[in-house]
């Protein structure tokens, strides 16, 4: 086998047939919403580059830190010859669990983003000569089905991604990750967790206004794939933190009253003047509330890291 092979889990269609029924759902629904994965077209994985760097957003760094400090417990603990990563974007900061796991075979890299994928992949082998990367283009909330690859098998699913599902999504996918593991092999989740507000709401609307960009991202997206006529500057990025659910909420909210029409759907949506539209939610985490979402799923918590400030958690857990 080379050692870069990309495979496409989802026929090319069928990324464009789930793109207008995300869109018609969302935009006919009240209040409206907009399905998160389509932000990372290959701009949106730029701009997503982008916000890991700000000053404001500290989970990269956080995380980063945590997996530099504990790369070698996570080798030992788990000894895995393929690592699969969920979301894996530019797999920047997996390097170090990679060259740590001295035994590791086969690195499987899964995003809907074929432009990080191939950007990370290409990188990988030219420092890891030796190493086999199979990189799939798939929804990983869809049902994965994985190389047959040598064992142990260890899951990564870093940058806090898991807090942009809904606590209903969350159980289903932390139940269709177990189901990809053998008992004994294991989870490696980074998770952002609850703290001031302040700190919250400034790491999802920076100064620089990054943030604000990615979120209107999507429109263009919707723009350029089904040929839509929303103009980004008529909306502005709101991110706010609701106490109760413990996650920021990422809006649009319309600056005038407006319509904007999407051929593709054959529809015309009507906007207030002042009516938000949900984009993205970003759940933080307690220790406690994690242990047992991770036991429901038939995963027990085995290790629980943070970084020097308590900011952010990598946890590894183990499958019974
Ligand atoms: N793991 C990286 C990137 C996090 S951003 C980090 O920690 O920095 C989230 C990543 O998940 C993006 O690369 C995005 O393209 C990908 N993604 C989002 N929704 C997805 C889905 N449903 N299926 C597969 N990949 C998805
Ligand atoms: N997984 C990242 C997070 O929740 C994604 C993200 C960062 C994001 N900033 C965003 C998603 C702004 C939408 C809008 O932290």
């Amino acid at each position: 086998m080379s050692p870069f092979v990309l495979t496409r889990t989802l026929p090319e269609d069928a990324t464009d047939a789930a793109l207008r029924a995300d869109v018609l759902k969302g935009l006919t629904s009240t209040p409206k919403t907009l399905p998160p994965k389509w932000f990372y077209d290959a701009r949106g994985s730029e701009l997503f580059e982008q916000i890991t760097e700000l000053p404001e957003y500290y989970p990269t760094r956080a995380e980063r830190e945590i997996l530099m400090d504990r790369a070698g417990e996570i080798a030992a603990a788990t000894g895995a010859r393929t690592l699969v990563e969920l979301g894996s974007g530019s797999s920047r900061k997996t390097r170090y669990v990679i060259e740590a796991l001295t035994g590791l075979h086969t690195y499987v890299p899964v995003d809907v983003s074929e432009s990080a994928l191939g950007q990370a992949g290409h990188a990988l082998i030219a420092e890891r000569p030796g190493l086999d990367v199979h990189a799939l283009i798939a929804d990983f909330t869809g049902g994965l089905s994985l190389p047959d690859t040598p064992g142990p098998r260890l899951v990564a699913f870093l940058g806090g991604t898991i807090g942009n599902l809904l606590p209903a999504e969350r159980a289903a996918f932390l139940a269709s990750v177990r189901a990809l593991l053998a008992p004994g092999d294991a989870l490696l989740l980074g998770t952002d967790l609850v703290k001031d507000e302040k700190v919250l709401v400034e790491a999802y609307d920076d100064a620089a206004g990054v943030t604000a960009a990615f979120n209107k991202n999507v429109l263009e997206v919707i723009n350029r794939e089904l040929g839509a006529d929303f103009d980004p500057a008529a909306f502005e990025h709101v991110a706010l933190w609701d106490t109760r659910s413990e996650w920021i909420e990422m809006r649009l909210r319309s600056r005038t009253a407006q319509t904007v029409k999407v051929p593709a759907l054959d529809l015309a949506v009507d906007f207030a003047a002042g009516e938000e539209m949900r984009t993205e939610v970003s759940a933080k985490f307690r220790k406690e509330g994690m242990r047992a979402e991770l036991s429901a799923a038939g995963l027990e918590l085995a290790h629980w890291w943070t970084d020097g400030q308590g900011r952010f958690a990598l946890s590894l857990s183990v499958a019974r």
